[in-house]
């Protein structure tokens, strides 16, 4: 077993985890926090995104025991005092969800992409959240929905180069 102490939404945590134990299952399994889901479980479909130490990584392909001394913010961690944090309300405001499966994923890539990129194109939405795939194909108010949280978010951020992601531009739904 490993000991890790761990920060979740602001919240100090200490277990002992088994080392092959991913960050997913400990943030569901362990702290009940169910907001992030599991699509694929091989890193495909972003559906497990969250934040770790600010950056975005799907948890599926993470240990709980590298996460040991990290900030984790999952979607149960983005809205402030009953207020929803500006993405959500987007994603509420323009449609960007249907079923909801991969929402907390796509929320927390593009809180991710906006702190990046406060200014992004359609394009850069598309690259940027290319990692995270959505079932229902809702990509088109999806964009709209990180398009629009970013003109309310802009004024509040830096602007930084953007990043090249390492994913493909999303648009490709998964057939099983
Ligand atoms: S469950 Fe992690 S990428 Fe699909
Ligand atoms: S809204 Fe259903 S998978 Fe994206």
């Amino acid at each position: 077993m490993v000991d890790i102490h761990v920060t979740v939404n602001g919240a100090p945590h200490h277990d002992e985890v088994e080392p092959r134990l991913l960050l997913v299952h400990y943030l569901r399994e362990s702290l009940g926090l169910t907001g992030t889901h599991v699509g694929c479980d091989t890193s495909q479909c972003g559906a497990c995104t969250v934040l770790l130490d600010g950056k975005s990584v799907k948890s599926c392909t993470v240990l709980a025991a590298q996460a040991d001394g990290a900030e984790v913010t999952t979607i149960e961690g983005v809205a402030s005092g009953g207020v929803m944090h500006p993405v959500q309300n987007a994603f509420h405001q323009e449609h960007g969800l249907q079923c909801g499966f991969c929402t907390p994923g796509m929320v927390m890539a593009a809180i991710d992409l906006l702190q990046r990129t406060p200014h992004p194109t359609d394009e850069q939405i598309r690259i940027g959240l290319g990692g995270n795939l959505c079932r229902c194909t809702g990509y088109h108010n999806i964009v709209k929905a990180v398009k629009a949280a970013a003109e309310k978010m802009a004024p509040a951020v830096a602007e930084e180069p953007p990043r090249q992601s390492i994913h493909t531009p999303i648009g490709v739904p998964i057939v099983h």
